[in-house]
């Protein structure tokens, strides 16, 4: 493809509008975080979900051998949060409030939900790699989320 025609596919694929995540690791250096929005739901049962992550991204080797991660889906007044893990170094957890799994993974309070996960499979997919796991805790509760569409972020009408 071209790189307008690569342009026009990255628009076309912005009309799908989605919920934001920071994905959590608990990496060789320490804890990890990474602003998602490929995170989706696979099967009931088993209970497994799925994320994809860009083969160039600084985290890629400490989400590829994490055994354990966790999806936390923001709240609607968690945008910073997502700007914040949507910078380069994904390690920056300074000034960060957070709990810890009985795995050591970070979780992000106040989110929508969060699922705990263990990690099932990796396939290696274009230029991502897409990173399935099995849901082994999960909360949710009744808070607004935050959305992206169109390439921006915005809220339920
Ligand atoms: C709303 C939003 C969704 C994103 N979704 C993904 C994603 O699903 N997978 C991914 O690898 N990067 C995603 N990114 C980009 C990463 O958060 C991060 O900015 C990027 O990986 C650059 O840092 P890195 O090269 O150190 O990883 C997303 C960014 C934003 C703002």
């Amino acid at each position: 493809m071209t790189e307008e025609e690569v342009l026009d596919l990255r628009r076309a694929l912005g009309k799908f509008a989605t919920g934001v995540t920071v994905v959590t690791c608990h990496g060789a250096k320490g804890p990890c975080g990474i602003t998602a929005n490929s995170f989706s739901s696979v099967s009931l049962e088993p209970p497994l979900v799925l994320w994809n992550i860009a083969k160039v991204s600084h985290s890629l080797q400490a989400y590829l051998d994490a055994e354990y991660f966790a999806i936390n889906v923001l709240a609607a007044g968690q945008q910073a949060l997502s700007s914040h893990f949507a910078q380069s170094d994904h390690t920056v957890f300074s000034g960060i409030d957070y709990d810890t799994s009985e795995h050591g993974v970070p979780l992000i309070p106040d989110s929508v939900a969060c699922f705990e996960c263990r990690t099932h499979q990796l396939h290696d997919c274009g230029d991502h790699h897409i990173i399935i796991g099995v849901v082994e805790r999960f909360r949710s509760n009744a808070g607004q989320p935050l959305l992206f569409y169109n390439g921006d972020y915005t809220l339920l009408a």
